[in-house]
């Protein structure tokens, strides 16, 4: 499996259910890299999307403790265990962690590759990520130009597992 986020310079990735910042080139980048691919999320994620709606032309895994849980596209797991049982049924570069802080922070270290945009900004933030630089079987293995949008810089990094 593998994951993406958008982190800011404390590693914060939201703020009261939301994103910190929304970058058009971020989420052209986000579409680019999980459209025909399985996105696995927690159930506020899924709140947090659009009409809280899964994400169109993508397979949709949603990881909530709700066994009533029913929701048109969404396909639901119950547990981590679950999760992974069922991320197993796709090649591994098909599955993309998309969120939230729960699921980024559990599953970081099974991922092959973590996709994770910088934003050189410090934002009030109540959602964080491990820092990936801590690991050490991490390292990045390619990093765009410097982006910027009104005003706020950021850059695309792909970390790769190396052991
Ligand atoms: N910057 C980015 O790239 C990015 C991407 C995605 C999200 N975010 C942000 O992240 C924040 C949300 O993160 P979050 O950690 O609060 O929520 P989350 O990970 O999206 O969802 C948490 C929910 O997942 C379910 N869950 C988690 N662990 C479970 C387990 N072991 N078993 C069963 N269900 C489990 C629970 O759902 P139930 O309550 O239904 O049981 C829990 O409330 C928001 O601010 C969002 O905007 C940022």
């Amino acid at each position: 499996m593998n994951m993406i986020v958008a982190a800011d310079t404390n590693w914060g990735i939201g703020k009261d259910g939301q994103l910190l910042a929304h970058l058009s080139g971020d989420l052209k980048y986000f579409k680019e890299k999980t459209l025909g691919k399985v996105v696995v999320m927690g159930r506020k994620t899924l709140e947090s999307l659009p009409g809280g709606k899964p994400l169109s032309g993508r397979t949709n895994i949603v990881l909530t403790s709700d066994p009533d849980f029913d929701r048109e596209g969404c396909i639901p797991v119950h547990s981590m265990e679950e999760l992974r049982e069922k991320c197993s049924e796709y090649p591994h570069d098909q599955v993309m962690i998309i969120g939230g802080a729960t699921l980024y922070n559990a599953l970081m270290e099974e991922c092959e590759s973590l996709f994770i945009t910088r934003i050189y900004k410090e934002f009030s933030a109540d959602a964080y990520i491990k820092n990936p630089d801590m690991l050490p079987q991490y390292k990045v293995v390619w990093k765009s130009e410097m982006k910027e949008e009104h005003g706020i810089q950021y850059r695309f990094f792909e970390y790769k597992r190396e052991r």
